[in-house]
């Protein structure tokens, strides 16, 4: 039996695993890295305790802007600038990834498994007449070659091959990370709402086949490309909100925004990216704006606010919503939140903190939770989510280039 084979039984015998996971998401902000113990599988049922996830270190790589830019601009780059940004990106990825077990004062000895997102350059828009299709950069094998750990990557790629919009996955981990017993009891869901790039949810359900997810819309996608625009280069995000606040909403032009978009009406299963909410909707909004300025941020804050609350209104009414809890970078972004929560009064707003769960990590140990479910060949995508025909394992394997037994990799 081949040693690669005869490792992966024992490391699926385990009763707990440390496993990294990887992401940067569509923000292209830095690459996120969680290692975490996570202690047996799958999402808990009568009788099955499914699995446990604890924190042990949560770490961020920046990203060199020059990959930001070619990120930002992947529409307009060649097929070789591609095929390099894949190799590129994968040695970022494990370098963030030796940094991040350092970090921990860990060897990678101790490391079982990785489970790799990637970063994502082209995500299709659920859009009629528009095959589904995504591609993440940071390829797996780069990342297992460096570390010398076996590395699950490429996630998205088999819910859409099995007829799935690709996306949100992390509805699956959400089952595990925010399970809620009182809202089995109240018949109130509690939503979770990642704010991103684009801005996903979750609805919970006690039952994995009635969870309930998808993206909204924008999150900070268009908030980060203007703040970059009106500082010339100098901003990367609209930090801590000031720009929108200094601003007045043009109502006229909000309104317009919200009725011409074709995205925001669709009936979920539906997924998006900034082929839509990036550079070209930020270029015809501020045609109609007449400028780039304070007003035009301020108008694209209540835009993200209130797409996000229509859809909640439009597609999530029974069971209601009871509470919503707030993940991602967008939650550092008061003026994004203080819009948030005026537009969904009286339902209650709170950060992902408050109930246990690292804000920042929740994607990366998304992706480490991953790997370990296809270690123990458990189906990760969730049809009521994505669409997909039916439920299947997520993640492409890679090796590292030894029978991991043999090999001493030591930290740079
Ligand atoms: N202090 C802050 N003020 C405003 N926005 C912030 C702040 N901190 C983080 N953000 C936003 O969060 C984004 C990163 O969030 P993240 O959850 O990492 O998104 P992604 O998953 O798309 O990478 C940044 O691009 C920025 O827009
Ligand atoms: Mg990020």
């Amino acid at each position: 039996m081949s040693p690669i084979i005869h490792r992966l039984l024992a490391l699926s015998e385990k009763p707990a695993r440390v496993v990294v996971g990887l992401i940067s998401g569509t923000s292209a902000d830095s690459i996120s890295v969680a290692i975490c113990r996570i202690r047996g599988g799958g999402v808990a049922m009568p009788g099955s305790p499914g699995a446990t996830v604890e924190l042990i270190c949560y770490y961020e790589h920046p990203y060199a802007s020059s990959v930001r830019r070619l990120v930002f601009g992947a529409a307009k780059l060649d097929v070789r600038t591609i095929a390099e940004l894949h190799v590129q990106v994968g040695e970022l990825f494990a370098e963030a990834c030796l940094n991040a077990i350092q970090a921990a004062k860990l060897t990678t000895e101790e490391i079982d498994l990785i489970g790799s997102h990637g970063q994502t350059l082209y995500h299709h828009s659920s859009m009629p007449g528009v095959p589904r299709a995504t591609l993440q950069v940071g390829d797996g094998d780069q990342i297992a070659e460096r570390t010398g750990i076996c590395v699950v990557s490429d996630f998205r790629a088999r819910d859409i091959a099995a007829g799935g919009e690709g996306a949100p996955l992390t509805p699956y981990s959400d089952l595990i990370l925010y399970a809620d017993p009182v809202g089995l009891a109240t018949n109130r869901r509690r939503v979770i709402l990642n704010l991103g790039g684009i801005a996903n949810v979750t609805v919970l359900d006690p039952d994995p086949n009635h969870v309930f997810g998808f993206d909204t819309g924008p999150a900070n996608s268009l908030l980060d490309r203007l703040a970059f625009q009106l500082s010339g280069g100098e901003l990367t995000c609209d930090l801590d909100g000031r720009l929108a606040r200094s601003g007045t909403v043009n109502a006229v032009l909000l309104e317009d925004l919200l009725k011409s978009d074709p995205f925001l009406k669709r009936r979920p299963p539906k997924s998006t990216g900034f082929e839509m909410y990036g550079d070209a909707f930020l270029e015809r909004a501020a045609v109609a704006h007449g400028r780039r300025d304070h007003d035009l941020m301020a108008t694209l804050t209540e835009f993200t606010a209130r797409s996000i609350a229509m859809a909640l209104e439009h597609f999530v009414a029974d069971p209601t919503v009871g509470e919503i809890i707030v993940a991602g970078g967008g939650s550092r972004n008061p003026a994004l939140m203080e819009r948030i929560r005026a537009n969904m009064s009286p339902v209650p707003v709170r950060d992902s903190e408050e109930v246990g769960v690292s804000s920042s990590a929740r994607e990366a140990m998304a992706f480490a939770l991953f790997a370990n479910e296809a270690l123990l060949g458990h189906p990760t995508s969730l049809p009521s989510v994505t669409g997909a025909r039916t439920p299947v394992i997520l993640g492409k394997w890679s090796f590292p280039s030894a029978s991991p037994a043999t090999l001493t990799i030591t930290l740079p």
